[in-house]
């Protein structure tokens, strides 16, 4: 289902909130968003801005699912799915985000927020970024692009992921577009972090019908019903980057990141500008849930692979659990090798039998406590290269972040009595018989 349409259906079954209040970009926005716990909303008017602000489309698993025309229990396998069957999108001429053509752009003509006091500037983060690799072809990732100039934003590229691959390779500038204004396709696609060379709008694709325009200055296309696209440059000039929240909702330092210049700003004549709030559900939502599917072909490949769960208590990053169903003695250990290949940020896994409820935190504590002996079952593995976003790790400017990766085999072990090992059950009975 495209944005315009999705919205519509969100409001129709009231699940989208309509702020009619004038709100400021300045904060106000940000913590309106947060105080209604990212539940889709649309700013009818901002301060400032002839142009709404909407919030809040990818925030919950239920959200997604209906956003992507299915449910919360056939989501993981949709996202397999779609790994493993792209589809190359269709090409128009005629695209909704080439309605307005802005050829001298000026961002403080755009809504971008300040969220939160102590930020670096004013920042854009549902900012869908797409190059193209000399040799791997069209990336789309999200890049945050905080303002610093009348058409310049400083673009955080971390270190390994391909768009700082391809702009290390060269001393050229890199043509960049980033898209705001999203369908939930596009934003769940784009955070899938598939390997080089898998293009992800043909994965957006796959999870629902996604038609690409040309960019007018840029030999780049975007998904055509886009609500803004920055066409643009990132450059060899290095500026000032952050200081801004992160996933793990501790702040990011302030860094030396190239500059993107926007050369072209295109969008729809009655274009909504997308906020999403950094460190919190949406962005939580974003980095976690799309490497389940990532994590769940990895761990397919050596075990009977059940179910993923990246956890928000890990920041939904650096935590994961798999359900297994364990078939030979040295199952879980495979499975935490294959899970960390699946998601290279991931620092501790546990793996669990497929009776236990990976949605239940205690649950899994519970078969930690039963099931799991350190000296045996645990896998260690100090020094490898970790999320930058980890304030724990070993970080050197310039380097790859370094991790102690952990993962805990919690499966009941092989050639032992099972009953011992499984919860035992009472019965529930009415209580009626029993009370008066
Ligand atoms: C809301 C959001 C914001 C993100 N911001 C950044 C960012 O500023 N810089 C960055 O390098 N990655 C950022 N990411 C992560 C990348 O989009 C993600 O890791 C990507 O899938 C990596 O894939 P790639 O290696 O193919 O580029 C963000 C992800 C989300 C969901």
């Amino acid at each position: 289902m495209n944005l315009r349409d999705f919205l519509q259906e969100l409001e129709k079954e009231k699940k989208l909130v309509h702020v009619e209040k004038e709100v400021s970009v300045e904060y106000e926005a940000a913590n309106v968003i947060y105080s209604l716990n990212e539940k889709p909303v649309i700013f009818d008017h901002v301060k400032g801005y002839p142009f709404k602000i909407f919030a809040g489309i990818t925030s919950d698993r239920d959200i997604i699912a209906q956003g992507l025309g299915t449910t919360k229990d056939k989501l993981l396998a949709k996202l397999v799915d779609a790994l493993r069957h792209p589809k190359q999108p269709e090409m128009i001429t005629n695209a909704p985000c080439q309605e307005v053509v802005v050829k001298d752009p000026d961002l403080s003509t755009i809504p971008l927020l300040f969220h939160l006091d102590g930020d670096g500037g004013r920042y854009g983060s549902a900012t869908v970024a797409t190059i193209k690799d000399p040799e791997t072809g069209r990336n789309v990732c999200y890049h945050r692009l905080m303002e610093i100039g009348k058409n310049k934003f400083t673009a955080r590229l971390i270190k390994k992921r391909q768009t700082r691959t391809t702009y290390d390779k060269t001393d050229e500038d890199i043509e960049m577009a980033v898209c705001v204004g999203n369908s939930v396709a596009v934003m769940i696609a784009a955070s899938l972090g598939p390997p080089p060379g898998v293009d992800e709008f043909s994965l957006a694709n796959a999870l629902d019908e996604t038609k690409m325009v040309k960019c007018v200055t840029k030999d780049l296309e975007v998904p055509a019903e886009s609500e803004f696209v920055f066409e643009g440059r990132i450059t060899r000039n290095l500026d000032r980057e952050g200081p801004f929240v992160d996933l793990t909702e501790t702040r990011d330092f302030e860094r030396q990141e190239p500059v993107f210049v926007v050369d072209c700003i295109t969008h729809r004549k009655d274009a909504m500008y997308q906020a999403l709030i950094p460190g919190r559900l949406e962005h939580k939502m974003l980095m976690g849930m799309p490497k389940e599917p990532t994590i769940y072909d990895e761990v397919s490949k050596v075990v009977s692979c059940k179910n993923v769960l990246v956890t928000m208590g890990g920041g939904s990053w650096l935590h994961g659990i798999v359900q297994i169903q364990k078939q030979h003695p040295d199952d879980g250990k495979k499975a935490i090798e294959a899970a960390f290949n699946g998601h290279k940020s991931m620092k501790h896994v546990v793996v669990v039998d497929d009776d236990v409820d990976i949605y239940d935190p205690q649950a899994v504590e519970w078969a930690i406590a039963t099931r799991f002996q350190g000296h045996n079952d645990m896998i260690m593995k100090p020094d490898q290269p970790g999320s930058s976003l980890d304030p724990s790790g070993k970080h050197e400017e310039g380097k790859k972040t370094l991790t102690t990766k952990i993962g805990i085999d919690a499966t009941i072990p092989s050639d032992v009595d099972k009953k011992k090992y499984e919860i035992v059950k009472y019965k529930t009975v009415d209580l009626h018989d029993y009370l008066r």
